[in-house]
């Protein structure tokens, strides 16, 4: 049989399997199907009150889930899907309460791989996925970060090479009058503001990397990191590797660098960013130095990831 559809059986028969999109690779389950989305939280050890994305294959199968899409909303979903765009929209009676945590909204999304798209569309199931890593940690973009943290228990996983975005979708909320934005992610802020107009920023979304506020800890390797303007004042006799957006001007005193992005091009970075922490976070260092990036276009995305890693 076809990989796609032993998938796409899977996810029927109640399975979870691990698929790419172009942003992160997700956990999915059938989304109608409120054992099958139990078992995702308990792979993840998340916690059910963090609710899920519904990836559908178009607009079509995201009316079937919600109560109405407001016209704002509706331009978004033109101009940006398929692709890393998550709206969240007052829910149908037709997705069950697992997936969105009790909450009256459900966020849903069309995913621009074509593996991902494929899956759905041969399962015939809308598909809750959340990213395919442990509750907490560095999300996957390749299908071997999701072998390595999750492997065993996950029915299948879907091989589509390593996602071109590299961060999570964009995620903007209609739950009130005007929308809010809850995600920065792999659609700009600055494109979104093309559609919508000034959007409010959700407080949770680092809106500078130096913000204060305490925030749970997300997107973290193991390894402790520290979100740094300036290079001096590092701790003596430690093993600290740097993550640079463009090369630094000296390698010294570093046991490992990464560098994001040679030609600092932060779309470069962006795909770049959780596979140059698993690396560093596999070099046994006691610290991983992260530096800012320009705060516009995807860097608000990275920073704000960066940001929520250094905040254990
Ligand atoms: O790019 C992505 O969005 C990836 C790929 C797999 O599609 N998925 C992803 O899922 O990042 P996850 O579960 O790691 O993040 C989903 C985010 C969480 O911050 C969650 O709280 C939020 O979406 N979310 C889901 N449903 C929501 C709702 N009804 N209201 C508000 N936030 C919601
Ligand atoms: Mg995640």
């Amino acid at each position: 049989m076809h990989e796609i559809q032993k998938a796409a059986q899977i996810i029927r028969e109640g399975g979870l399997v691990a698929f790419p999109t172009e942003t992160v690779y997700g956990l999915g389950a059938d989304a109608l199907n409120p054992l099958a989305v139990a078992r995702v939280f308990e792979v993840k050890d998340r916690p059910l009150f963090d609710p899920l994305i519904v990836h559908v294959a178009d607009l079509r199968q995201a009316e079937n889930l919600v109560q109405g899409i407001p016209e704002k909303a509706l331009r978004l979903a033109q101009k940006f899907w398929p692709g890393p765009l998550t709206l969240v929209l007052p829910k149908s009676a037709l997705v069950p309460d697992i997936v969105t945590a009790s909450l009256p909204t459900v966020a849903v999304r069309v995913p621009r791989h074509p593996l991902a798209l494929e899956l759905i569309r041969e399962s015939g199931r809308p598909i809750a996925a959340p990213s395919a890593n442990a509750f907490g940690r560095v999300s996957p973009t390749t299908a071997d970060h999701v072998r390595d943290s999750l492997g065993a228990k996950v029915d299948l996983i879907l091989d589509g090479g390593p996602c071109l975005v590299g961060v999570e979708s964009t995620v903007v909320s209609f739950a009130g009058k005007t929308p809010v934005l809850l995600r920065p992610g792999g659609v700009p802020l600055e494109e979104i503001r093309e559609v919508l107009g000034e959007v409010e920023i959700h407080a949770s979304t680092a809106q500078a990397p130096q913000a204060p506020g305490q925030l749970p800890q997300h997107y973290a390797p193991r390894t402790p990191l520290r979100l740094a303007e300036s290079l001096e004042e590092l701790p003596p006799g430690k093993r600290i590797g740097l993550l640079s957006f463009r090369s630094p001007s000296s390698p010294y005193p570093f046991q490992a660098v990464e560098v994001l992005s040679e030609k600092g091009d932060l779309r470069e970075a962006a795909a770049r960013l959780f596979a140059a922490l698993r690396r560093l976070d596999g070099q046994n260092l006691d610290l991983i130095i992260a530096r800012p990036v320009p705060h516009e276009g995807l860097g608000r995305a990275i920073n704000d990831r960066l940001f929520k890693a250094s905040h254990k």
